[in-house]
């Protein structure tokens, strides 16, 4: 079957792993969460004693990725739910801004998805990742909507932190992601940005999956 690449980028909260995923589930496409990768990395870096300025290079030549049907492993070892802490988050993000890390997953997700057909979910995956994606969607949400959305995810694990306290860590991140000069938050110029303060979850992974068929069918039309 021909290679079909859906880029799902966005801020944290915006919804973008839910939304990837259930895409991916009706379409019948692959899943790829980026973000776990960044997570899982920074946390494998970090049991080194290693900080984002150091060099990389040779803990960097030790990593290796393997993709499974939806599984990540890091090194032989399937990425487990630690990877979903708020640490982990802050891990990913701070070791995100070193170029060699982002060169070395760049060019690994590169190869997970070459020939495949998959929905890619992450920060710079319409800019820089799979620029030639056939479509690409930016989601967003205020920033109020996100805090709470992240709150209510936390409330479920049995995390408890106040509304002020998330909406700092979501601010943080926001800042860290969108200011690094490599590969910063952005929507490609070529991505369809969806505004979900207001929507649920269905609603934008119907309107993401009409948004993919139409690309399909006008593709096989040639119109
Ligand atoms: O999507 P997430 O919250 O799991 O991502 C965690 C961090 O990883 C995010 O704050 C920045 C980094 N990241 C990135 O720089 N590029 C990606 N494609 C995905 C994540």
């Amino acid at each position: 079957m021909k290679e079909l690449l859906i880029a799902i980028d966005g801020p944290a909260g915006s919804g973008k792993s839910s939304v990837a995923q259930l895409v991916a589930k009706k379409l019948k496409l692959n899943y790829l969460d980026t973000g776990a990768m960044y997570r899982a990395v920074g946390i494998y870096l970090h049991s080194k004693n290693l900080s984002p300025s150091d060099d990389l290079s040779k803990a960097l030549d030790e990593i290796e990725f393997f993709y499974n049907s939806g599984d990540l492993y890091l090194n032989g070892e399937k990425l487990k739910e630690q990877i979903r802490t708020a640490q982990a988050g802050k891990l990913a993000s701070d070791f995100a801004v070193n170029p060699l890390v982002r060169l070395k997953l760049t060019e690994i997700q590169r190869n997970i998805c070459k020939g495949g057909r998959f929905v890619v979910d992450g920060r710079d995956i319409g800019t820089v990742v799979l620029p030639n994606a056939q479509v690409k969607i930016f989601l967003t949400a205020s920033f109020e909507e996100r805090v709470r959305r992240r709150l209510k995810e936390l409330c479920h694990k049995g995390v408890d932190l106040t509304f002020e306290e998330v909406a700092e860590q979501i601010r943080l991140r926001d800042e860290q992601d969108s200011k690094r000069s490599l590969a910063p938050l952005r929507p490609a110029e070529d991505a369809i940005v969806i505004d979900t303060t207001d929507k649920s979850i269905e609603e934008v992974v119907q309107e993401i999956c009409d948004i993919v068929l139409r690309r399909m069918n006008c593709e096989n039309d040639r119109c």
